[in-house]
């Protein structure tokens, strides 16, 4: 939500600054700017669109500097423009900044600042803070800086310049993330590591309440409440530049679906830490999972997994969770929150009021380091490398595996397993990446029924159990990459509504497993083929086949045609399925 850069080093500045924003658009895309100092003066260059609309031109490639900030917008407050694309200045050009996140005062910052003189040129929260630190300066940038930090409320991440000390640039960190790429003789700021990526392999990650005094050959931390410096270990970015690299591919997304496989064979490397946690997990009486968009959905699919074991557990949506559920919260519970980026907003608020209230904290997370790490008691880390489309599907691949085996580890620390058959699913287990290139060497299969059903404007996705959760995520996805209308429904749910909607030629996606409940499925599905429903059916010997695998796997397994189903509906309608229009992949604000 919102992506931001730095630069400071003997390198021109724009050029490292666009190609920074260019790894960190998935977090926004409307709008996009840089700001540098040169010949002490601070040059500002936005606009609205994506960046390389706006930054491949001849104009911004004149811009020189050693020094200077960027940013690529998601809106928040205020339209998609130029006026409000950031960074943004004060009144005397001396100071601009670049923010992810929203400053929940703005409104009487600003009528404080305005009745001061001070003149404003945008809708945004944001551009309350270059205003701030002019109006607070007495000689120090670092500690107009602070001193305006000191009056802000909500989350932020922050980059600033100022013409009067152009040899650093400050940064600091609510409830945003925030990182420092350690170059020789350069450094770089960002929101994630992916920009920093082709630089840099070490970074140092900025907490909650520091803030940072960023100059060539020097990175000083302190203490936005006491002004004291404090260290932060140094980490060493463990995958490749080409890992966030399309590598041939068209998208992103494609890639990302091609590396199901791998996703599921870097989850189970974790098997030790899993069943480390599992006997932690015994404890609690009450189980809740938490999560948001497809992370949910693998919640949803653990809440399944567990029943199945006689374990009770709950999925609460995050966004639900952080002004109820917590109240029944105590510390006989355990909160599994479910998140790639851990850095969701929600997600990290619900898990916070949780802990507050005694609450045993597990996230199962990709991103290492993020946020959501720094809260929980416990991680399981997916290590399905860094997920650049917005809509997640491998990392969905990693979640579901991870917490696959979760459920049988904690089954096992309970004694609701049997050893024999634990041990089978595990060797099935390691199967699935085999599985998975199996059903991705049909891609053509799956694109041609994409292309013949691309002109559909509406889809119903059924799943009974455990791939109720695999119609939801099929659903959201061609939703959020298509602009589709998508229902999913359990399928026992068909003849309680959603079935008045069906009509000759209306698209009917149904998940049906080799389980107990097959017959069931049937029944549904015949129900919707009276209707005269196009049914799509997905599982073994169906339209969409899938290799043989035990049912409890099976969601690992289905989830792959239906997200490969939902590229291919993007591509068909001429959209791009890496930058859906008014999403964004990490959702920083409420
Ligand atoms: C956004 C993304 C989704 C993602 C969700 C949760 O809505 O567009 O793809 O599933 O956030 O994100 P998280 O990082 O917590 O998994």
């Amino acid at each position: 939500m919102c992506g931001i850069a730095g630069y400071i080093g003997d390198k021109n500045t724009p050029e490292i600054l666009v190609e920074m924003l260019k790894r960190l658009e998935y977090r926004g895309y409307d709008s996009a700017g840089i700001a540098c100092i040169s010949d002490n003066s601070v040059i500002v260059y936005k606009d609205r669109g994506v960046v390389s609309e706006v930054m491949d031109k001849p104009d911004r490639k004149q811009i020189h500097s050693k020094v200077g900030i960027a940013h690529t917008r998601w809106a928040t407050h205020g339209e998609p423009s130029k006026s409000n694309a950031h960074p943004h200045v004060d009144c005397t050009g001396s100071f601009v900044v670049a923010h992810n996140g929203i400053i929940e005062n703005y409104r009487d910052l600003k009528a404080e600042l305005i009745d001061k003189g001070h003149r404003f040129e945008s809708d945004t929260d944001t551009e309350v803070i270059p205003h701030l630190i002019e109006e607070l300066y007495a000689g120090s940038f670092e500690e107009a800086f602070r001193n305006s930090l000191d009056k802000l409320r909500g989350s932020f991440a922050i980059a600033a310049i100022s013409k009067n000390e152009p040899d650093r640039i400050l940064i600091a960190r609510k409830d945003s993330p925030l990182i420092v790429g350690l170059g020789d003789g350069e450094n770089f700021i960002a929101s994630d590591a992916p920009a920093v990526l082709p630089y840099t392999k070490k970074i140092l990650i900025l907490d909650d309440f520091d803030y940072g005094i960023v100059s060539k050959d020097q990175v000083i931390l302190k203490d936005i409440q006491t002004g004291n410096e404090i260290t932060r270990d140094i980490h060493e970015i463990q995958w490749d530049i080409t890992r966030a690299e399309k590598e041939g591919y068209p998208h992103f997304m494609l890639k990302e679906i091609f590396e199901e496989p791998t996703a599921v064979e870097d989850a189970m490397k974790t098997l030790h830490d899993v069943e480390y946690v599992a006997k932690k997990l015994k404890k609690y009486q009450r189980i809740y999972f938490l999560g948001c968009g497809t992370a949910s959905y693998a919640g949803l699919v653990g809440k399944y997994l567990l029943e199945r074991f006689s374990i009770p557990s709950e999925l609460v949506l995050s966004s639900e969770f952080r002004y109820s559920t917590v109240n029944t919260v105590d510390e006989n519970c355990a909160i599994i929150a479910v998140s790639q980026s851990g850095e969701t907003s929600d997600t990290l608020a619900s898990v916070k009021a949780a802990r507050n209230r005694g609450a045993y904290i597990l996230s199962i997370v990709n991103v290492v380091g993020s946020s959501l790490t720094r809260v929980s008691d416990n991680v399981i880390y997916t290590h399905s490398g860094p997920e650049i489309a917005v809509a997640s599907t491998k990392a969905y691949v990693g979640q579901l595996t991870s917490i696959t085996l979760l459920s049988i580890y904690l089954a096992k620390e309970l004694g609701r397993i049997q050893g024999d058959y634990l041990n089978e699913i595990i060797d099935d287990m390691h199967s699935l990446p085999d599985k998975i290139r199996q059903i991705l060497s049909r891609e053509d299969k799956i694109k041609e029924l994409a292309e013949i059903l691309s002109e559909k404007n509406i889809f119903l996705y059924i799943g009974r159990r455990l791939n109720y959760p695999t119609a939801l995520e099929g659903a959201l996805k061609i939703k959020e990459v298509s602009y589709v209308h998508a229902e999913a429904y359990p399928a026992g749910e068909l003849k309680h509504g959603p079935i008045a909607l069906l009509e000759a030629g209306v698209p009917v996606v149904a998940i049906n497993p080799n389980d107990d409940l097959m017959e069931k499925m049937d029944s549904n599905i015949q129900e919707a083929r009276s209707r005269n429903a196009t049914i799509i059916t997905v599982g073994e010997n169906c339209k969409i086949e899938t290799p043989v695998t035990d049912p409890m796997l099976s969601p690992i397994l289905y989830i792959v045609p239906l997200h490969l189903f939902a590229y291919h509906m993007a591509t068909s309608r001429g959209l791009n399925p890496d930058k859906p229009r008014n999403l964004a992949k990490s959702v920083t604000v409420e």
